[in-house]
């Protein structure tokens, strides 16, 4: 797969790295499958599912009330969890040690002054999907089948369209790693801020001490390069499918501010389980904690949900794309 630049020229290292990471591809998804496994058990020990909402506040936001469908889910039926650790915790050993603050602006600069690929959300799904499974013939669930069960488990619970364009699109950042992504490290796992003390609630908190900025007295505070109450749009959060996504679909959909925020922090985990940082948050962060909390169980626990006829329900997802992308082609 060649990814044209904006020249209509094409670069070659591109070529060369987009090569060695088809082959990669479902390295990406392993790691990606045990990080959620591990996210999956750990939410299960907090009982996170079983928590319900009080009546009042159920009948004044009824979209972000937790799924009856997703309580009955038996957590314990999941793969191996020891096996998982292991892989994860290499994972996230590389992910702490080189999600630094030069890195992350570094990523950020790259975004806004490189072309990617241009192409429809729901090519930018196929051309996904295609990628990671062409070389993977085992692999069990592709990405437009998580993205479907994602969006048909929020379709069935009659959540509001915009919430389920989030359950098809939120994990489409993925692309990234067939564009400059350093690796795996820089476009899964659960993300945390830099520029600010890397907290304990953070997953294998201890492989941080291998990341420079672990000792750079302008980072490592509670504060860091913040200040209380900021907000947390002003936080950098490691750059990854989470924080690509978001400024692609900030840039170019009509989606209302809780939808971007589900797709920003969908792994920001030790935020929206731990409610870690809670001090950088502003009020806003307040409601969109509701909003990512309320996304979590669905991303999560789908996976486990029937698989569905792509075609079958292509059509209505177009519809639901073009209603909130009117562009149609957009940058990625
Ligand atoms: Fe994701
Ligand atoms: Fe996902």
């Amino acid at each position: 797969m060649l990814i044209k630049q904006s020249t209509g020229k094409v670069n070659k290292d591109v070529i060369s790295q987009k090569i060695t990471k088809v082959g990669d591809g479902p390295l990406l998804e392993k790691v990606d499958n045990d990080v959620t496994l591990v996210n999956q058990l750990k939410g299960n020990i907090k009982n996170n599912l079983s928590h319900s909402k009080k009546e009042g506040e159920q009948n004044e936001e009824e979209w972000s009330t937790q799924s009856e469908n997703l309580k009955s889910v038996d957590v314990k039926a999941f793969r191996q969890y020891e096996l998982a650790c292991d892989r994860v915790k290499q994972f996230y050993e590389e992910q702490h040690e080189k999600q630094t603050v030069a890195y992350n602006i570094q990523a950020r600069i790259n975004f806004k002054t490189k072309s990617r690929a241009r192409m429809t959300v729901w090519e930018g799904l196929e051309r996904l999907n295609k990628l990671l499974d062409e070389s993977d013939p085992d692999t069990e669930l592709s990405q437009i089948d998580h993205a479907l069960q994602t969006a048909e488990a929020i379709r069935k619970d009659n959540k509001p369209r915009w919430f389920q364009l989030v359950g098809l699109i939120h994990d489409l950042g993925k692309l990234l790693y067939f564009f400059d992504s350093k690796g795996q490290w820089d476009v899964v796992g659960d993300t945390f801020p830099v520029g600010c003390k890397f907290l304990k609630k953070i997953i294998f908190p201890e492989s941080f001490k291998k990341n420079p900025d672990f000792f750079n007295p302008l980072y490592n505070t509670k504060y860091g390069i913040y200040s209380k109450g900021c907000g947390l749009d002003k936080v950098m959060l490691s750059w990854g499918h989470d924080e690509y996504m978001y400024h692609v679909a900030k840039l170019n959909s009509t989606l209302p501010p809780e939808a971007l925020a589900m797709i920003r922090y969908h792994s920001f985990y030790p935020w929206h389980q731990e409610y870690a940082y809670s001090y950088l948050m502003d009020e806003h962060d307040e409601e969109m904690l509701k909003a990512v909390k309320a996304f979590n169980g669905y991303d999560l626990y789908s996976k486990i949900d029937q698989s569905y006829d792509v075609e079958e329900l292509k059509p209505y997802y177009m519809e639901l794309i073009d209603e909130f992308f009117p562009k149609k082609i957009i940058e990625f």
